[in-house]
């Protein structure tokens, strides 16, 4: 599976990718302090590129949280979505928690990213409340889970 865990040389091509998609605003320092972080996994998809050079195409930021993990960020380039690549994404993520951090998996996402919440929805996770107001333009957050004991093992 051409994933991997993120380096800081993968940066410039994640924040492409973060801003051809318009959903989150992090900056480098952000992702560097995850990618060094002890409480964080973060992952890449690479692939070659028509000219053979690898390219990124898509990756996941994951919060470990003790017996419990959060999906904090996840993002597939506009081309490349609809292959899978999210899944692989999110499956690669998961199946790297020890077995001591796969009790559950927490994400939120926007109420009205109804692309990214079926995504989730597809990949098992159950909405199990809301965030009103949320967002800094007022949206509200809808808070899902998923219950890994029995996806992964
Ligand atoms: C959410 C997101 C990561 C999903 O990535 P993706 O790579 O498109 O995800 P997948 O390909 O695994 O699944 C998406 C759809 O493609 C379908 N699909 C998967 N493989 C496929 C294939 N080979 N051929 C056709 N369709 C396929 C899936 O069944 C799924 O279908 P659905 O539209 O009925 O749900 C992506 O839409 C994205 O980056 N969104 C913008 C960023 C964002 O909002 N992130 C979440 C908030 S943090």
């Amino acid at each position: 599976m051409p994933i991997r865990e993120m380096k800081e040389s993968d940066l410039p091509r994640v924040l492409e990718i973060q801003q051809e998609l318009a959903f989150q605003d992090w900056d480098a320092p952000l992702f560097a302090t995850k990618i060094h972080a002890n409480y964080a996994l973060c992952v890449v998809y690479e692939t070659d590129s028509d000219q053979g050079t690898p390219q990124i195409n898509g990756y996941a930021v994951f919060h470990l949280l003790g017996s419990d993990s959060e999906l904090l960020s996840i993002a597939v380039s506009r081309d490349c979505q609809h292959k899978g690549i999210g899944k692989m994404l999110l499956d690669a993520g998961l199946s790297r928690l020890s077995p001591e951090e796969k009790d559950r998996c927490f994400l939120e996402v926007r109420e009205g990213n109804s692309t990214a919440r079926k995504f989730y929805e597809k990949n098992g996770f159950k909405l199990y409340g809301d965030r009103k107001n949320y967002y800094s333009d007022g949206e509200n957050a809808c808070l899902y889970s998923i219950e890994l004991e029995s996806q992964i093992n």
